[in-house]
């Protein structure tokens, strides 16, 4: 796959952009995925002309075909990525190389077509430059960056769409869940699986996402912020949470997470885990079963459990609840390495610390 930029760029600015003080009272309190900026950025595909018609354009309504594919047949992939204003007001983004390498996996397994690293991290950049108002300061916020990739043919015939829509909005972002950092209840979902063998588990598609939804409803449903998913087959190798990946931690400061090709390999994670291997923390990436959980926690071998993704950061858990059994308590405290993982995560991100492996990328110069 070509990684080079291809693309010539219009920009059009919204006649109506909001206000200082409308925006300013949005970033006060942005809460996560409610608010969007003056601007989004739109690419086009065709079978016959590849990539072409890159643009900034006013955010606003999609004008669609009923007919139009995605609608049908979910041929769609998305990214969840964040832009972090530093203290200097210079605005980065966080390894967006991995980010653009996935979608293209993505692509390549919804049958999209993939969109050069170049021109991905360039979307990025475009809608920076119009919406760089936008990234809060504020500690822990952001500006949540959306790409996504759909099938806009209108037809009904089940194949690969021959004209597809990549479009890139901004989102400001505090905290993913309402109650911050503070630990989550996770949900054993055991009647719904995520993703099955050889589906499309390790791809960022909608489906994933909407297969979740009637799990995570029951997760609310019994006082749960989160659904954990087991793997289809055999309901027993842990896999992972409605919208992020899962690790535990050993008392003996080992760490683990699941390994399995029908989850998303998380670019938090893969982050998390190796600032831990810096730190001279042994990491597995292997199955893990339902038992090994539950029988650690109870025995005191696994001492932390939490949460990561890119909306979430890294959020401890507290419990898991299922059924017929609880692990953990729903007031137990976040764990240290949990706390401190978490720290050095952000203070990279955020250009409090020094970036030893390379992975900001600057989206403002
Ligand atoms: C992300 O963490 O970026 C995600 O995509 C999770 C989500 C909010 C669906």
């Amino acid at each position: 796959m070509a990684n080079s930029q291809t693309l010539n760029w219009t920009v059009s600015a919204n006649p109506a952009p909001k206000s200082k003080s409308e925006r300013d009272a949005i970033l006060a309190t942005p809460g996560f995925g409610v608010y969007f900026t003056d601007h989004m950025v739109g690419i086009d595909w065709s079978k016959s002309d590849g990539w072409h018609n890159a643009r900034v354009e006013p955010y606003g309504p999609l004008s669609l075909d009923p007919a139009t594919a995605v609608l049908h047949y979910a041929q769609e992939i998305f990214e969840g990525m964040k832009a972090y204003r530093h203290a200097d007001n210079s605005i980065w983004t966080f390894r967006p190389q991995a980010n653009a390498a996935r979608m293209q996996r993505s692509a390549v397994r919804l049958a999209l077509p993939e969109l050069p690293e170049a021109d991905f991290i360039e979307s990025l950049r475009r809608l920076i430059s119009a919406d760089a108002d936008w990234v809060p300061s504020a500690p822990e916020t952001s500006l949540y960056l959306r790409p996504f990739m759909f099938a806009r043919e209108s037809f009904l015939g089940v194949r690969a769409s021959e004209d597809v829509a990549y479009y890139v909005i901004g989102s400001p972002a505090g905290a993913y869940f309402k109650s911050g950092v503070a630990p989550v209840s996770i949900w054993l979902s055991t009647k719904y699986a995520r993703a099955g063998k050889g589906g499309t588990g390790a791809a960022k598609t909608g489906g994933n996402y909407a297969s979740s939804l009637v799990a995570q409803a029951e997760a609310y449903e019994n006082g749960c912020q989160q659904v954990v998913f087991l793997d289809s087959s055999e309901g027993k190798y842990l896999e992972e949470l409605g919208g992020m990946n899962i690790v535990l931690v050993y008392s003996d400061g080992h760490i683990v997470t699941p390994d399995s090709d029908s989850i998303l390999q998380g670019v938090t994670r893969d982050s998390i885990l190796q600032l831990a291997e810096d730190r001279g923390h042994k990491v597995e990436r292997r199955h893990i079963t339902i038992d090994e959980w539950r029988d650690g926690v109870a025995s005191g071998d696994i001492v932390e459990m939490f949460a990561c993704g890119t909306a979430a950061v890294v959020t401890p858990i507290a419990q898991l609840k299922a059924a017929d059994f609880t692990i953990g308590s729903a007031d137990a405290k976040a764990g240290a390495l949990t706390m401190e993982l978490r720290e050095q995560l952000t203070d990279i991100q955020y250009g409090r610390t020094e970036d030893k492996h390379g992975w900001l990328t600057r989206l403002d110069a």
